[in-house]
Formats: structure tokens, C-alpha cells, sequence
């Protein structure tokens, strides 16, 4: 514990000297009689305590307190004043400058050891206090490095994690539309060798045509119908006429499946414009939606229809008709992979449910495994072979009905059946607004 001991009377610093150096364990004194020299002292001097004389010729001990104070550094230097002043005013001027005690003189040896031991323990504690902020500050700003380590960490993965999704879906749509493209351009090929005979079998013709113009007179043509209808054996002419419309058509269906699957994914991106969003009638919406899908469904389930009084909903009716076209072709697809003897049954129904209007589509088909419940509104996840389902439907549908501010729910007991819940939002809309709608 270093002391600075202050005092312009020789007998004074003597005094509390020896006190001190008997009382204080580990003390270091310093002695000095010029209150000029306490500040050079305190710079040089690394100084717990310092005893400090008011009543000094030159700069009193107040002026000394006040400088010492006026330093940040030395704030928690513990400052004594050691005083024969006994007027309560000085102690209060004392004390509003920052002193932490007094001692009185002359000196009661007691008072005084009690008084140094208590400034010295202050000190000690502070010190303490002090070494301890000092390390819990290292550790904040060491707290604050990691934290910003596991921030970028995390900010990392988010990316790796969505660069990882990004790639799946690239995987996914590549697979997708390689099938249809692979057919797409064999029937292409087809197609080509197709053109090459009916072009041979069609100048055969034309020669045939030209021979009959050229000859005025009648003859016997048996030997040109026998040469032609040689070519057109040659050029399998009968069969290249039968599959050309299969082909065509097998074609449209990989260029539909291919600009499906661009659709999908544009929908998947969220691109889409508010332009279609309008008052619609949900009822109607389903009505259009049944017919659109009744063909594929009719020779696998019956269709029971409960629509229920409901209020108009904004919504996309395209996009909507969407999802119920998707709902109710995967009911119908699950019926029919069951292959059972009779008609499955499906039942659409619309109500309203507090704030949201709700068309709910059961079937009693197989239901959905638990362990797929989680998935299927993954894009690309399908239970269907390869070729048969993209595996898009439901996600599309789940994007649609977030995009609407709507919910898209599942209930579903494996070997039951299976129930799709599509919420819209129904707002209450003023007749003014209404106009603006319409
Ligand atoms: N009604 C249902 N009953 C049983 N399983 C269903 C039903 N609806 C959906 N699923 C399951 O959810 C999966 C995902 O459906 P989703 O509509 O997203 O894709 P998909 O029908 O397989 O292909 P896509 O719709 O692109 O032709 C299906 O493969 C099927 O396993
Ligand atoms: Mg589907």
C-alpha cells in the first residue's frame, strides 16, 4: 500500500510516520512538506492513499483535494484529511471535494490506525473491483468476438442452406425436364424420317399425276397404281399416317409437362402480379374446377359436392382453381392407385369459418403415410413413379395460399383417407370499396 502523507509540519509527518510503518502492513511511505509537489508526486508514484494537512502556507489541502479529483486517473485514490480544524463547514467542503475521510490531530493513535486500516481495505477492495470489471470487460468484448464468429457462422449456413436447396431444385427440374425433352426430341427425329417418306411416297404421286395429264387417252393404269402402292409399302406409308397424331400428341404433352414445370417454378419464385387479385365466388371457382378435372376423375370416384353459403373472397381465381385442379387430381390419382373393384368417393365442401372462407376436399383413399406428412409440400416430392408426378403440385398450391394470405392444411390417417383444408381470408369489405373492386 503506497501512502502519501502530506503535511507542511516536520513533527506532523514524523508522527503519523511511525504510526503507520508499526500499524499498516506492507506500507511504502512517502513524506512531503510542499503541498506544490503532490501532483508531480501522484504522476510519479503509483498512490493508494494520501493523507492530506488542510492548513498548509501556499495551496491549502481543499485546493490539493480539488486537483487531485479534477484527474479521471486518481479517482479512486483514497484521500485523508488529516486536520485540526474541527468546524463542520471544512468537513463539508472536504467531503463535496471528493475526500473519503478525516483524521484529527493531534493524534489519537486508535482513530488513527482504525481510519488508515479502513481507507487501506477501500482501497484494497476497490482495486479488487476494479482488476475484476477489468476482466469481465475482456471477457464481454471476447463474448462479443464469438458471438460475431457464430453470427457469420450462421449467416453462413443460412446461404450453404439455401444454396443447397437452390442446387436440389436445380437437380430436381433438370431430372423433370430431361424426360420430357428426351422424348420431345426423339419424336422429333421421328417425325423427320416420317417427313422423308411421305415426301418419296408424295412424288411418286406427283409423277403419277403428271403421267395422267400428259396421256389424253384412257389406258390401263394398273401397272402405275401397282408401282405406287409398292412405294407406299416401301415408305410404310400406313403406319407413319397412324402415328403421326400419337406422336404429335405425345409431343404436346412433353412441351406441356416442360412449360408446366417453368410455370411452377416461376410460381415458386413468387414473380407473380397482383393484377388478378378481384372479388371472386369461391363456389363458382370449384364449380370450374370440377368440370375441368371431371373427365380424369369420373371412371375413379364420385364426386359429392356440399357447397355451403359463403361470402365473396379477393382472390387470384385462376391460381385458386389451381390448387383445387391439384387437390382433386391427387385425391383421384391416390383412389385409382388402389386399384380397388368400385368408385372411390371424393367430397368438396365449402363453408365459412370465422374469418376465413374454407373449401375442404376428403377422399377415402389410402391416405398419407406419417412419415411423408411432413414432406409433401416440398417441391419435387412425390410418392409417384417416375415420369408420373413432378412432385410440384402441392408446393405450387401451398405458395399460391400463402401468396393469398390463406392456409393450406392436411388431415390424413394412413389407410383412411385424406383431407385437404384450403383456407382464404374473408374480408369485410364496405359497399364504397366494393365499387372500386368491381
Ligand atoms: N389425396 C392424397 N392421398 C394420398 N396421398 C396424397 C394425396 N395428395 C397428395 N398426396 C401425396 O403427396 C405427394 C405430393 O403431391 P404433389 O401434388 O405435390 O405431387 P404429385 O402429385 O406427386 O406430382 P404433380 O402434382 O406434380 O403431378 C404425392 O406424390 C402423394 O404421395
Ligand atoms: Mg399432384
Amino acid at each position: 500500500m503506497r501512502i502519501l502523507v502530506v503535511d507542511d509540519e516536520k513533527f506532523n509527518l514524523v508522527i503519523a510516520r511511525d504510526i503507520i510503518e508499526a500499524n499498516i502492513a506492507n506500507s511504502k511511505l512517502i513524506l512531503c512538506n510542499s503541498p506544490e509537489a503532490v501532483m508531480d508526486l501522484l504522476a510519479q508514484n503509483d498512490i493508494d492513499i494520501v493523507l492530506l494537512d488542510i492548513i498548509m502556507p501556499g495551496i491549502d489541502g481543499v485546493e490539493v483535494l480539488k486537483r487531485i479529483r479534477s484527474n479521471n486517473e486518481y479517482k479512486d485514490i483514497q484521500v485523508i484529511m488529516f486536520t485540526g480544524v474541527t468546524d463542520k463547514e471544512s468537513f463539508k467542503l472536504c467531503f463535496e471535494n471528493g475526500a473519503n475521510d478525516y483524521i484529527s490531530k493531534p493524534i489519537d493513535i486508535t482513530e488513527f490506525i482504525a481510519r488508515m486500516q479502513a481507507a487501506a481495505n477501500t482501497r484494497k477492495n476497490t482495486l479488487m473491483l476494479k482488476e475484476m470489471f477489468n476482466k469481465m470487460a475482456d471477457q464481454y468484448n471476447e463474448l462479443q468476438e464469438v458471438t460475431q464468429k457464430l453470427k457469420n457462422t450462421q449467416f453462413y449456413l443460412i446461404q450453404k442452406e439455401k444454396l443447397a436447396s437452390l442446387g436440389e431444385i436445380a437437380a430436381g427440374v433438370a431430372h423433370e425436364i430431361n424426360n420430357p425433352i428426351g422424348f420431345v426430341r426423339s419424336n422429333l427425329e421421328t417425325l423427320e424420317a416420317y417427313l422423308s417418306r411421305i415426301k418419296i411416297s408424295f412424288s411418286a404421286y406427283r409423277n403419277f399425276i403428271e403421267l395422267v395429264a400428259d396421256q389424253n387417252i384412257v389406258q390401263d393404269l394398273s401397272h402405275e397404281k401397282l408401282q405406287l402402292e409398292e412405294t407406299e409399302k416401301q415408305q410404310k406409308i400406313d403406319i407413319v399416317l397412324e402415328d403421326l397424331e400419337p406422336i404429335i400428341k405425345e409431343t404436346q404433352d412433353g412441351v406441356d409437362r416442360v412449360a408446366k414445370i417453368v410455370r411452377s417454378l416461376r410460381n415458386f419464385a413468387r414473380t407473380g402480379t397482383d393484377d388478378e387479385m378481384v372479388m371472386n365466388d369461391l363456389n363458382q371457382i370449384v364449380e370450374e374446377a370440377l368440370l375441368i378435372t371431371r373427365n380424369e376423375v369420373k371412371y375413379i370416384a364420385n364426386i359429392a359436392k356440399k357447397l355451403g353459403e359463403i361470402p365473396t373472397v379477393i382472390c387470384d381465381k385462376g391460381q385458386i382453381g389451381q390448387v383445387l385442379i391439384n387437390v382433386v387430381i391427387n385425391a383421384s390419382q391416390a383412389i385409382k392407385a388402389q386399384n380397388r373393384e368400385g368408385l372411390g368417393n371424393i367430397i368438396v365442401e365449402t363453408y365459412q369459418d370465422n374469418d376465413y372462407v374454407v373449401c375442404k376436399i376428403s377422399d377415402d383413399g389410402p391416405g398419407i403415410k406419417a412419415e411423408y406428412l411432413g414432406r409433401i409440400f416440398d417441391p419435387f416430392f412425390t410418392t409417384k413413379e417416375v415420369g408420373s408426378g413432378t412432385g410440384l403440385g402441392l408446393s405450387i398450391a401451398y405458395g399460391i395460399l400463402k401468396d393469398h394470405g390463406g392456409e393450406l392444411l392436411v388431415e390424413s390417417e394412413s389407410g383412411k383417407g385424406t383431407s385437404f383444408i384450403i383456407k382464404l381470408r374473408h374480408i369485410l369489405v364496405s359497399e364504397e370499396r366494393l365499387e372500386v373492386i368491381r
